[in-house]
């Protein structure tokens, strides 16, 4: 809030906290897609807003991007009796962007556990349900994951996503012609309907309202469809994001 005080943003920050429906939006200054300094303090700023809400023995669930990355590396609290485990099982991302190893880097920066879904990409939905009947180990993460104290997640852009991904190309197709958002794995229109979701295990949107608190993180301009829609689908608590987002989501809403 000092820093959205100092830079004049804190109007803003109100004025999108009560058009987006979210208790808190905090402002970065700059524009994270073309300043890598700014990408560090929107990570920097969410790992504050995450140690500000931890107590000991709590769960947190955290999604995979870049961005999480940013705000793993820069925890900065040792608080030993935390678990962080991912969000979701592989999502098809490339390996330091996966929401495994965001959760290892983050529980070794607290000092804390971590537990990991080991499950292959790209599996049907009944081979999931397989997984989840025979190995103990995965059931057990899936329900720590459902029942998350804190949910820490990045929003990315549908078509981006789709691509990263590596997704069929009629998938891709589609995606881009009915969404613009994504996160862990579902796609959003911008009104904020759920239009397509990949294959995983762990966290569904029926599952968001059994978590304490949802943080949301992501910065540059060209994700402001993808915030409005994100936002608009799921109860997040607390939303970080960049000013160059922040000003493009206040031309559209
Ligand atoms: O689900 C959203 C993505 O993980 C966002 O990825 O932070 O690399 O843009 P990013």
């Amino acid at each position: 809030e000092y820093v959205g005080v100092l830079h004049g943003l804190t109007q803003l920050e109100t004025t999108l906290s009560e058009r987006l429906g979210i208790r808190q939006v905090i402002i970065v200054p700059g524009d994270s897609e073309t300043d890598s300094s700014v990408l560090r303090e929107l990570g920097r700023t969410a790992a504050g807003i995450l140690t500000e809400c931890l107590q000991d023995n709590m769960i947190i669930a955290v999604s995979g991007g870049s961005t999480m990355a940013r705000v793993a590396e820069t925890v900065n609290v040792v608080l030993p009796t935390v678990t962080v485990v991912p969000a979701r099982g592989g999502l098809g991302e490339q390996v330091e962007y996966q929401a495994n190893i965001i959760a290892a880097v983050m529980a070794t920066k607290l000092g804390g556990r971590y537990r990991l879904l080991h499950i292959p990409d790209g599996m049907s939905e009944e081979a999931l349900d397989a997984v989840m009947a025979s190995d103990a180990n995965v059931s057990e993460i899936a329900d720590m994951i459902k029942h998350a104290d804190i949910l820490i997640q990045g929003i990315g852009e549908a078509g981006t996503m789709s691509k990263r991904r590596s997704h069929e190309p009629e998938t891709i197709s589609f995606i881009g012609q009915n969404c613009v958002g994504e996160a862990l794995g579902h796609y959003f229109s911008f009104s904020g309907e759920c239009i397509y979701t990949t294959n995983s295990v762990g966290f569904r949107l029926d599952d968001l309202a059994k978590v304490g608190k949802v943080i949301a993180v992501a910065g540059g301009r060209h994700k402001a469809e993808a915030i409005v829609a994100v936002t608009r689908a799921a109860g997040q608590d607390v939303l970080v994001i960049d000013e160059a987002a922040a000003r493009a989501i206040q031309s559209i809403i």
